[in-house]
């Protein structure tokens, strides 16, 4: 049986004061009280005070980005081992905005997937089509070749220590949600896929859907056989939408 899971990307948001009320309010509502897999990702520079917050509750924390590189002189950039130096148990590789904005490819991100892994952190794989890849049909093109990247480069088995985000870019803060059939579709299409070359690794990996969730949406989409709980933007911001998110995996 699947773990569920429910991760927050602050993508770049918050400041000390509002992150320590944020999190005051989730640890009071969902501290102990849930069997579920709860994380956020947050900002490198608040990874500190947000292990001191967290560090005594049962939600985890983790990065949204790292270096694929393992040390050396790359400026601004952060390695998987100064990650781990903050105990984080994720992070999200792979974000549409990292590939987009940052130029980041299939193969740098697989880069980062295995940097991450061998510093014991958990990648969040994102992958996800645009609304124009959609249109011409190519979601499941897209989507395989995001995922063969890091298959060919870590080996299928890498994903028994992975968690894989679905987001279709079209969906990611656009107040547009894939509808569950929709988003379900493209479950289905992933978890057949790895199957097909391991199926106890398709059983048990954990598989998100990110893009405009809301309290108000969780649950129907939470509700599909292969969707395993969601990554959230904006909502993750909000503690009471947040927690209705959390326990809308219930
Ligand atoms: O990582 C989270 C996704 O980009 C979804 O963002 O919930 O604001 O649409 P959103």
């Amino acid at each position: 049986m699947r773990k569920k899971m429910v991760v927050g990307n602050w993508k770049m948001h918050g400041n000390l004061l509002e992150n320590k009320q944020l999190l005051d309010a989730v640890i009071s509502s969902l501290d102990g009280l849930h069997e579920d897999l709860i994380a956020v990702c947050v900002p490198y520079l608040y990874l500190p005070s947000v292990q001191n917050q967290l560090q005594s509750s049962s939600i985890a924390w983790g990065a949204q980005n790292v270096s694929q590189y393992e040390k050396g002189a790359y400026t601004g950039e952060v390695s998987a081992s100064m990650l781990s130096d903050f105990r984080c148990q994720y992070v999200i590789v792979g974000h549409s905005e990292r590939r987009m904005l940052f130029g980041e490819n299939n193969n740098v991100v697989a880069e980062k997937f295995v940097a991450a892994q061998n510093a014991g952190i958990i990648p969040i794989l994102c992958v996800g089509e645009t609304l124009e890849q959609r249109e011409a049909y190519n979601t499941e093109q897209v989507i395989e070749q995001q995922l063969k990247s890091v298959i060919n480069l870590a080996g299928i088995e890498s994903l028994n220590k992975a968690v894989i985000a679905y987001e279709p870019v079209w969906a990611i803060g656009t107040g547009i949600t894939a509808s569950p059939e929709q988003a379900q579709d493209v479950h289905t299409f992933i978890r057949e896929g790895l199957a097909k070359q391991n199926s106890n690794v398709a059983n048990q990996v954990i598989i998100l859907y990110g893009g405009s969730v809301k309290g108000s949406n969780a649950s129907e989409l939470f509700a599909m056989p292969d969707i395993d709980g969601g990554l959230i933007g904006g909502a993750s911001l909000i503690a009471n939408d947040f927690i209705t998110i959390c326990r809308a995996l219930r």
